[in-house]
């Protein structure tokens, strides 16, 4: 039995699909308030739970060879970083212990390991990294970039508008995986011995500067690009007025500064490397892209 953790999520849910499409008994940990209906149609064991409750933990870990970690705080999601990326992890790791599995897959970040002392979900990646490396548990962690899936709403928005709005420096470059591929990876990660307690970055094959983006919608929608372009100080303007009002949300902003100012780019060999690993070729940000959005 596989359990997959934040199986509504644009990773979580891929990653279901393809588990029951190889006809694998997946128990997809789901809130009472997500929308999982496609996943019990697929015959997925839904088990309905908050990611805040060890009990909740523990219950859904019991009886389960394979767990996939693959939830993670954003917006809308009920807790920050230190509940859902670190002390959810962190009771993961202990219950899939107790519960005897086998082994843990979990999704990092590119760049969990740089320190970045300002992004409380990198802060979370690497202290989990640590701690499942730690627990004697077989382990894969990816550490991808950003997700294609991510774009699909601004494409769409572009459609419209054909305004792209790029917040920094247009020059900054990027890996943009294909969340289609990563879940193919995150399915395969812990039946896979290559895959067997190695810490893998995760991006697409090309190393895409910013200003690339809004010329890729150009292309799927034939419509020339108007790129609004404010400075990273836009940011940091808006962080400093939220400290007055919600220490919180000034708190989180300090991820997506460190996403914008900083490069999430993978070497070529990493490529290979996860290219060989998997036996499949990785996908550009266009193809993905082709897929999804209506031309
Ligand atoms: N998106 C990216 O570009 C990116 C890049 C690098 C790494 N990652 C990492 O990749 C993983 C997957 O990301 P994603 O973008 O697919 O995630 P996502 O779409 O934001 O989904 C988050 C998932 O976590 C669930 N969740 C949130 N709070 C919960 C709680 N208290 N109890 C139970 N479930 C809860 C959500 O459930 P609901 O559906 O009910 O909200 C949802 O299924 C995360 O670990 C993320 O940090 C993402």
């Amino acid at each position: 039995m596989f359990l997959v953790t934040g199986a509504t999520g644009g990773l979580g849910r891929r990653v279901v699909r393809l588990l029951r499409e190889q006809e694998q008994p997946v128990r997809a940990f789901v809130q009472l308030t997500s929308r999982y209906g496609e996943l019990e149609h697929r015959g997925a064991q839904i088990f309905i739970g908050d990611l805040g409750s060890e009990r909740d933990i523990q219950k859904a870990c019991e009886g389960v060879r394979y767990v996939i970690s693959a939830h993670g705080s954003n917006a809308s999601s009920r807790g920050g970083a230190e509940a859902l990326d670190y002390r959810a992890n962190r009771e993961l790791i202990t219950a899939a212990q107790a519960a005897g599995a086998e082994h843990l897959t979990f999704i990092s970040v590119l760049g969990a390991d740089r320190g970045y002392e300002d992004a409380p979900v990198f802060k979370a990646k690497w202290a989990i990294e640590q701690e499942l490396r730690a627990s004697g548990l077989g382990f894969t962690i990816f550490r991808p970039s950003g997700f294609a899936s991510n774009l699909i709403s601004l494409a769409e928005q572009f459609r419209q508008t054909g305004i792209y709005l790029l917040v920094g420096d247009p020059q900054s470059r990027s890996s943009i995986i294909s969340t289609d591929d990563l879940a193919r990876m995150t399915a395969a990660a812990a039946t896979t011995s290559a895959a067997l307690n190695k810490t893998l970055a995760a991006g697409g094959p090309e190393a895409l500067q910013r200003r690339e983006i809004p010329q890729i919608f150009g292309r799927l929608f034939n419509r020339e690009p108007l790129v609004i372009n404010p400075p990273l100080a836009a940011i940091d303007g808006l962080r400093t007025l939220l400290g007055f009002v919600n220490p919180t949300a000034q708190t989180s902003l300090g991820t997506l500064r460190t996403l914008l100012a900083n490069e999430f780019f993978c070497k070529p060999t990493e490529i290979e490397q996860l290219e060989s690993i998997f036996g499949f070729p990785l996908e550009t940000l266009e193809t993905f892209l082709r897929r999804y959005v209506s031309i």
